[in-house]
């Protein structure tokens, strides 16, 4: 029977009580949103939610008007298309030049128009088939590889950035508009990097947006080190140039650019209805913002990962020699994506572990209320799913904060399909992520190029506290560094 969310409080206290488990603070959690502002701040927010789960079940209360849930019926309820559920006012924030893009929509109408605009774009049949993106996705891992010198330490987390930067910066610009930042210090790299520091003083922005902005313009302009303040500006100002000039470039209609096929597409079915010219910049504005974090942050994590398990990288080394290597001497992504099963498997479980997102993909319950895991859940209650606390959940994934890579090998057949349906680091449903394949070919490619004749030994200054995923919007590690060293592997006579 479904019980309200009063019961629900009334006897998660009692049982509190009981245990003595309960502090002041955290009962007041129900009450006032303060608590878990507290954990914002100092960006321990996901973690904080996983404790919960953990002491009290499936269905926890975190906010005054906000639940986060751990099931995975729950999930498909909360994101799945047959309910429609609207997003948060959360996602109010990432509008771009006044635009919502596809990310930033909350209403699920609304939504699914604007989706089938880019959908087709990203879809998998379109990224892995065309030969010039594997191309430049490989001319990019090329240069990655040549900025690694010996024995030396490298910081992959910048490495690993700058390769996303390049490459989504080609698809949504075209050729001619990409930057070129793996190379040389450019502005793509220092705005990008300020960004990243901006994260950490993203809750204070979210619930205090005037006062943000006041702060922030007279902070950094007492302090140029307070420039980071200001980033997101600053990256909406470069976007906006970058697409006007590369809406003059020559090459515009040749190219496979998401401009081109925003711009030049008939999205609508009536002729003379282009979409709205900032609409298309907050479009592309927002998938940059989104491939370039999220790549970053999972390949600097599969990295460190590997670097930590030296076996799971000698069983990647050693299923790619296995490869047939083609004409200009590369591996093809295919035979990458689909015979080496290891790298498949670290892959899988650095999604596991640290999924590249903020953890607030709020959605809000719709009028008449709704049960969910037998609570019942008034209207417009803000409602998100914790994916550590399923990506951790002990039962399906015992010793759950070990990488462990195997798990996803010799599972049987049952118990696989039940990891594969609780791992999501890509969301679920209607909105599920349209980067995936892009996100995949970028990341298996990186790493099969880096490993075929290298090794990676861990440099001292990188630990498991400066590698913290936080959560800010884009769970970043805490030093905003990975130190690594290459070594090169002997090769075979
Ligand atoms: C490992 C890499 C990535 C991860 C873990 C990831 C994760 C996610 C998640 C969890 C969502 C759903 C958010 C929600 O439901 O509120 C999402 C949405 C989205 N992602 Fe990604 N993403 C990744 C890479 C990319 C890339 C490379 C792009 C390329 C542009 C991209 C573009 C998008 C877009 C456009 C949406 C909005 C979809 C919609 O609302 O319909 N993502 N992503």
């Amino acid at each position: 029977m479904a019980k309200c969310l009063r019961d629900f409080r009334a006897k998660r206290v009692e049982t509190l009580a009981k245990t003595l488990a309960k502090t002041l603070a955290e009962t007041l959690a129900d009450w006032t949103g303060w608590y878990l502002g507290f954990y914002d701040l100092t960006s321990h927010r996901n973690d904080k939610i996983l404790d919960w789960h953990r002491k009290y079940g499936p269905v926890v209360c975190i906010g005054p008007n906000e639940v986060s849930v751990a099931t995975l019926d729950g999930t498909r309820k909360i994101y799945g298309t047959t309910f429609r559920w609207a997003k948060s006012n959360y996602f109010d924030h990432f509008k771009g030049y006044g635009m919502r893009s596809v990310f930033a929509t909350k209403e699920y109408e609304e939504h699914r128009q604007k989706r089938r605009f880019i959908s087709s774009f990203y879809q998998p049949s379109t990224i892995y088939k065309l030969p010039e993106i594997e191309h430049y996705v490989k001319d990019r891992a090329e240069a990655v590889v040549r900025q690694i010198q010996h024995d030396q330490p490298v910081d992959v987390y910048g490495l690993t950035d700058w390769y996303a930067i390049d490459i989504i910066t080609f698809l949504t610009l075209g050729p001619d508009f990409a930057s070129q930042s793996i190379e040389s210090p450019c502005v793509e790299r220092q705005i990008f990097a300020r960004l990243k520091q901006q994260q950490f003083v993203g809750p204070f922005r979210i619930r205090h947006p005037r006062a943000y902005a006041a702060f922030s313009r007279a902070y950094q302009w007492l302090s140029s080190k307070r420039s980071y303040l200001v980033a997101d500006d600053d990256l909406a100002s470069w976007c906006k140039d970058r697409i006007s000039a590369a809406m003059d470039g020559k090459r515009l209609l040749d190219s496979h650019s998401l401009l081109r096929h925003l711009l030049h597409h008939d999205h609508t079915g009536t002729e003379n209805a282009p979409l709205n010219r900032d609409y298309v910049a907050a479009e592309i504005l927002d998938n940059i913002n989104a491939a370039e974090a999220t790549v970053a942050v999972t390949a600097t994590y599969l990295l460190w990962r590997l670097t930590a398990a030296p076996l799971w990288q000698d069983n990647i080394r050693k299923e790619l020699a296995l490869l047939p290597v083609q004409e200009d001497g590369s591996l093809s992504f295919t035979d990458i994506d689909s015979r080496v099963p290891a790298l498949e498997a670290c892959l899988r479980e650095v999604y596991r572990l640290h999924p590249a997102s903020s953890g607030r993909a709020e959605r809000v319950v719709p009028q008449g209320g709704s049960v969910i895991s037998d609570f019942h859940l008034p209207e417009d209650t803000i409602v998100t799913t914790s994916v550590p606390a399923l990506h951790r959940d002990e039962v399906l994934f015992p010793d759950p904060d070990r990488f462990m890579p195997e798990r996803w090998l010799n599972a049987d057949p049952d118990t696989l399909k039940a990891r594969e349906a609780q791992l999501i680091p890509f969301g679920h449903g209607g909105r599920i992520c349209l980067g995936k394949a892009l996100a995949t070919l970028e990341i298996k490619v990186l790493i099969a190029s880096l490993y075929q004749q290298h090794k990676s030994v861990m440099e001292a200054s990188t630990t498991a506290e400066s590698m913290r995923q936080c959560s800010t919007h884009d769970a970043v590690p805490s030093a905003l560094k990975c130190e690594i060293r290459f070594q090169r592997v002997a090769e075979k006579c």
